[in-house]
């Protein structure tokens, strides 16, 4: 069986495999193109699960693509607490920005992938889903089960292989329903044709034709290889307590987690004469050791791997620090990384 042939035989058991198996997911009670791409954004980089009660705040706080256009940068940061990868919600901004001043959602791949923030995958997703066109939308998920479909072992991070993969996928997309096919594809990933090696074959309306099931090597596919290599930076992050507040200072407007707001930290991994040395530098005193955390945040590129002091401390250190009590805290977004200083504050 040629290649092509084999994923053209996929459409009609994958989808009617949907048919009864679809996950019930909010992004697919109430279809737009709004709601899609924004569920798509969400969704990259992170599970179903995750998502679903940020979708519904995002959803009540800004219910059309106008009020998002107009929100304020901050609260919209706010909301994305939590989240990861900033970037998305800065360019969800950018983009609605442009969608409200063309006065409508642009319909076509071409137009859809021109938008900020929108990459090949994420056009093929709302081009399909939200304007029934026939076109792919290959992900991470997507290139497992077409490997495996394959038996391909090329090494599916591989841009050439992605292309390959997504040529034939347009191709083999059902003209009738090719926002069903991708999201068929996508359960099917999430629940079906698992990673690591733990695929459940005898559920899968796709085994017969499936030649690395054929093979037996199920378990053997996707081949990845990454050539980025993860870079470790080293900080050391107060959280500094004064009178029920703490000091927060926010971020340069540009790269890595830009104008979120953080606790004062410094690069280097500080024992603790070199932290009161520090304190001492930024004219604190410390009243009270209370604790030191160990603690790491993995980003794309970047490995943070950071030591932590809460401090109880007197003096105003620098200029630009905000020392938040609780409800200037709830207006301030702090990424994720910060998370376990952030629990020692709920405490
Ligand atoms: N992952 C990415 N997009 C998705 C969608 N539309 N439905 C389910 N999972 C997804």
């Amino acid at each position: 069986m040629k290649q092509q042939e084999r994923f053209n035989a996929i459409a009609a058991p994958l989808l009617a495999w949907y048919d009864n198996n679809k996950r019930d997911l909010p992004w697919r009670q109430q279809v737009s193109a709004y709601h899609t791409w924004v569920s798509e954004i969400m969704l990259q980089q992170t599970r179903v699960a995750a998502v679903i009660p940020y979708y519904q705040r995002f959803f009540a706080a800004f219910p059309t693509v106008e009020d998002l256009a107009q929100a304020d940068e901050q609260q919209l940061l706010k909301l994305w607490e939590g989240l990861g990868y900033y970037s998305r919600a800065r360019n969800l901004h950018k983009a609605a920005k442009l969608i409200a001043q063309r006065g409508s959602f642009p319909e076509s791949y071409e137009e859809i992938l021109a938008l900020p923030g929108i990459g090949e995958y994420t056009a093929g997703a709302i081009a399909s889903i939200a304007f029934g066109r026939k076109v792919s939308a290959v992900d991470g998920n997507v290139l497992r089960i077409a490997a495996r479909l394959g038996g391909y072992d090329d090494n599916v991070l591989d841009p050439k292989f992605r292309r390959r993969i997504q040529l034939m996928l347009d191709e083999a997309v059902c003209a009738d329903r090719p926002g069903a096919f991708n999201q068929a594809l996508m359960d099917l990933g999430a629940t079906v044709c698992l990673p690591s090696g733990t695929p459940l074959c005898d559920s899968c309306p796709l085994r017969q034709l499936c030649l690395a099931y054929e093979q037996g090597r199920q378990k053997e596919l996707p081949v990845r290889i990454s050539k980025t290599k993860k870079r470790t930076e080293e900080l050391t992050v107060f959280l500094l307590l004064q009178d029920g507040r703490a000091a927060l200072r926010q971020r340069d407007d540009r790269g890595l987690l830009a104008s979120l707001w953080e606790y004062p930290h410094v690069s280097g991994m500080l024992d603790e004469s070199a932290a009161a040395t520090q304190l001492s530098a930024w004219g604190l005193i410390p009243h009270r050791w209370v604790k030191r955390l160990q603690f790491h945040h993995i980003f794309t590129h970047i490995r943070w791997e950071m030591t932590g002091y809460v401090v109880e401390v007197s003096g105003s250190g620098e200029a630009d620090w905000l020392w938040a009590d609780g409800a200037e805290r709830s207006l301030r977004p702090v990424p994720s990384a910060f998370e376990k200083l952030t629990q020692e504050l709920k405490e």
